[in-house]
């Protein structure tokens, strides 16, 4: 049993006007590099929480360059226990509509060329990542959506494209078809990382559009995109702030808190 600390990796200019006690903003430094920017740290109703801005200070970093390894760390380095992504995402389905929050359970990775683990050469570990996001967090996330008023889907596989253009409409058909229900550019490595890291992660994904798959509307323009995500940023904050509401008194341990154990094909005395 522990304190919360919940580290929130998400959208430029969060931190800011959610009503942080104690606000500090601190640069971490991690052995992986500059991560995207200082840390913003303080409590929400007697809960620690620590903001980092994925994108950077102006929303300038690509999420292919977004240095994910670094920001993780730097996080972990802070004390975070549990970690929550805000991302923004297209529907590949229907009833996911813009304006709708979408709790992910299930995540396919098109990414390419990234940072994808903290290990290599020398030390190798090979982690369980069927369910690669915490549920505990993510009902806890659901919950605190739906109260701050949101419309929340309790569940959707998320796919990650290596970006940073849209889908063509033939993809976008094909990411239907596998089973996808969302789509977004940076859940992979984060989720992979935040294990790694043996912290419990779960994504708040807010819907921005509807990709390209309609063949009678318009494709993906990311101004629209930017619009809907700036029309619902008040909620995002409430569902954060709901968090720290509804959060039990202290933290029972997790089971990701220790997943590294047996995860390790090199043998433990290198390792020390
Ligand atoms: N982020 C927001 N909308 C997206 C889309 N349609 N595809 C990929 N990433 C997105």
């Amino acid at each position: 049993m522990s304190a919360w600390h919940i580290g929130v990796i998400g959208g430029s200019g969060l931190a800011e006007g959610i009503g942080l006690e104690g606000a500090q903003e601190i640069a971490v430094e991690s052995p992986f590099g500059a991560p995207s920017s200082s840390v913003t740290t303080g409590t929400l109703d007697g809960v620690r929480f620590t903001f980092l801005p994925r994108h950077g200070p102006g929303h300038a970093i690509p999420p292919s360059d977004v240095n994910y390894r670094a920001n993780i760390d730097v996080l972990k380095r802070c004390g975070v226990t549990d970690l929550v992504s805000l991302s923004a995402v297209g529907s590949l389905r229907e009833e996911y509509a813009p304006g709708h929050f979408v709790c992910v359970d299930q995540m396919i990775d098109r990414t390419e060329g990234r940072a994808r683990s903290f290990f290599g050469s020398g030390m190798v570990a090979h982690l369980a990542l069927a369910d690669p996001v915490c549920p505990r967090l993510s009902e806890l996330l659901a919950l605190s959506a739906h109260h701050a008023g949101g419309t929340v889907h309790p569940k959707g596989a998320y796919i990650a494209i290596e970006g940073p253009q849209f889908s063509t409409r033939a993809e976008s058909r094909m990411y239907r078809g596998w089973g996808a229900d969302v789509i977004g550019m940076t859940g992979f490595p984060e989720v992979r990382l935040a294990r790694e890291a043996e912290l419990p992660y779960a994504m708040l994904a807010m819907v921005t559009d509807y990709d390209a798959w309609r063949d009678e509307e318009a494709g993906v323009e990311a101004h629209e995109v930017f619009a809907t995500m700036k029309a619902n940023a008040a909620l995002a904050r409430a569902a954060v702030r709901e968090l720290a509401r509804l959060l039990p008194p202290v933290r029972e341990a997790s089971p990701i808190d220790r997943a590294l154990d047996g995860a390790f094909a090199t043998a433990p005395a290198q390792r020390d």
